[in-house]
């Protein structure tokens, strides 16, 4: 297990645009490996390599922690809906804001022996994976957010009250 740092927002590396993978060598799957590794110990939903300083559009994604998917240039072919919903990033240690994206999305990508697959997701899964694919172009959901960025704390005690009143 090797995990990396995580670069944090300020950081320039975080707003650049990625560049295409061309192949998978060992130094694209140790990085890959690296990647996971770095985003379960944050337990982090998600990580896109620029995160950990490597402009190439590579991301994670694991959800549930049981689901781990990987993304090598992947593209967005198709969005629909709407959520709203509250987002965090390792790149932005404790803090979320509230984004509205698409509910569900269909994504064109390559796995580790880049073959091509096409995926659709929908819900908080979709969400990673646009979320991720903004890190790839350099863009961090903190420009989406609506209203104030939240505080764990604050963002804590927000649900809390949104429960109680809806008893
Ligand atoms: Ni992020």
């Amino acid at each position: 297990m090797a995990t990396r740092n995580i670069r944090q927002i300020g950081d320039s590396v975080l707003n650049k645009p990625c560049k295409e993978v061309k192949e998978v060598n060992d130094r694209i799957r140790d990085l890959i490996s690296d990647m996971f590794d770095t985003m379960y110990e944050a337990e982090g939903v998600g990580l896109a390599a620029p995160q950990v300083g490597i402009l190439k559009r590579i991301f994670v994604v694991d959800v549930t922690g049981e689901e781990p998917y990987l993304f090598i240039n992947p593209e967005i072919l198709e969005t629909d809906g709407e959520q709203t919903g509250y987002e965090g990033c390792l790149s932005v240690e404790g803090k979320s804001g509230l984004v509205t994206r698409p509910n569900h999305v269909k994504v064109r990508a390559y796995d580790i022996n880049m073959n091509e697959f096409t995926m659709e997701a929908e819900g908080f899964l979709a969400r990673a994976i646009l979320h991720e694919n903004d890190h790839l172009n350099g863009v961090l959901y903190v420009e989406k957010v609506e209203g104030p960025l939240l505080t764990n704390e604050e963002l804590a005690k927000l649900l809390e009250e949104q429960e109680q009143s809806k008893e």
